[in-house]
């Protein structure tokens, strides 16, 4: 069995980060209510996650509702809640089978105490399973995500269980939510918009981003086969040389 942590095939993004955008411009553009464009969009959600493990990436994570999404119309929070919670008692036990382990990021206490054990019952179940991560941010924000971080550590010092010289970058990226994850390789956004809109902002340092011309509720296995082919064509650097760079400033010298 492969561990999500393994490398994926050369030139596959381990982790890929998606940001589902679009549903509401989808529902409009058809005159139907912007509920249909979320209903939809966990239609794509569910074609995104057997194209992601088909096509050989290890880890993905999906953003379903930030923190600042609670300023929409009551009945549309409803509904992305209601949305989170038919996912994971229709789709768990699918999962479950095919080895995937679930993580749910973001902060739990904003959510009421049934949906908490939902999805604490969730990562209880799939703990074990090591093909496939799948990670949905829910009531995630990243800045609110580090600021968690942040103040954690800082008990730690204020304990006196770690000095305040102890933290680095490795120490801070333990104590994020996404602990013990690899960091996204590549981020795909869909709708046409070009921001990172407070996902994964620590995580994604040296993700490769994609944005595509179509909507979440349009996403589909040539979608993805399209944003992992985007990534395949670039040159990843983190900061260092590239391979023509590297050989000049060596013939250089
Ligand atoms: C952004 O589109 C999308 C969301 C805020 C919700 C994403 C939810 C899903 C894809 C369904 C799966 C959900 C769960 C909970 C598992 P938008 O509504 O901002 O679209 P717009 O910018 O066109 O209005």
């Amino acid at each position: 069995m492969t561990a999500p942590d393994e490398a994926a095939p050369a030139g596959v993004p381990r982790h890929v980060g998606v940001i589902m955008d679009g549903n509401g411009r989808w529902a409009a553009a058809r005159g139907l209510p912007r509920f249909e464009g979320h209903r939809r969009g966990l239609e794509a959600l569910r074609r995104a996650v057997r194209a992601a493990q088909e096509l050989g990436v290890r880890c993905l994570t999906v953003y379903s509702f930030s923190s600042e999404n609670w300023s929409r119309p009551q009945e549309e929070v409803a509904f992305l809640l209601g949305l989170l919670e038919r996912f994971v008692r229709n789709d768990l036990a699918e999962l479950h089978r095919a080895g995937v382990r679930v993580r749910v990021i973001g902060d739990r206490d904003g959510l009421v105490p049934e949906i908490r054990a939902l999805l604490e019952d969730a990562e209880q179940l799939t703990r074990g399973n090591d093909r496939f991560d799948l990670v949905v941010a829910f009531n995630y924000g990243a800045r609110q995500e580090i600021a968690r971080a942040a103040r954690r550590l800082a008990e730690r010092v204020a304990a006196g269980e770690i000095p305040a010289s102890a933290i680095d970058a490795d120490a801070v990226a333990g104590e994020l939510d996404t602990a013990g994850l690899p960091d996204p390789d590549l981020i795909i956004r869909t709708s046409g918009e070009q921001r990172l809109s407070n996902f994964l902002l620590w995580q994604a340092a040296y993700a490769e981003l994609v944005f595509l011309p179509l909507n979440w509720p349009d996403f589909d296995r040539a979608a993805m086969e399209a944003a992992l082919a985007e990534y395949a064509r670039r040159e990843r650097r983190f900061g260092g040389l590239g391979p023509e760079a590297a050989r000049a400033a060596r013939n250089a010298s």
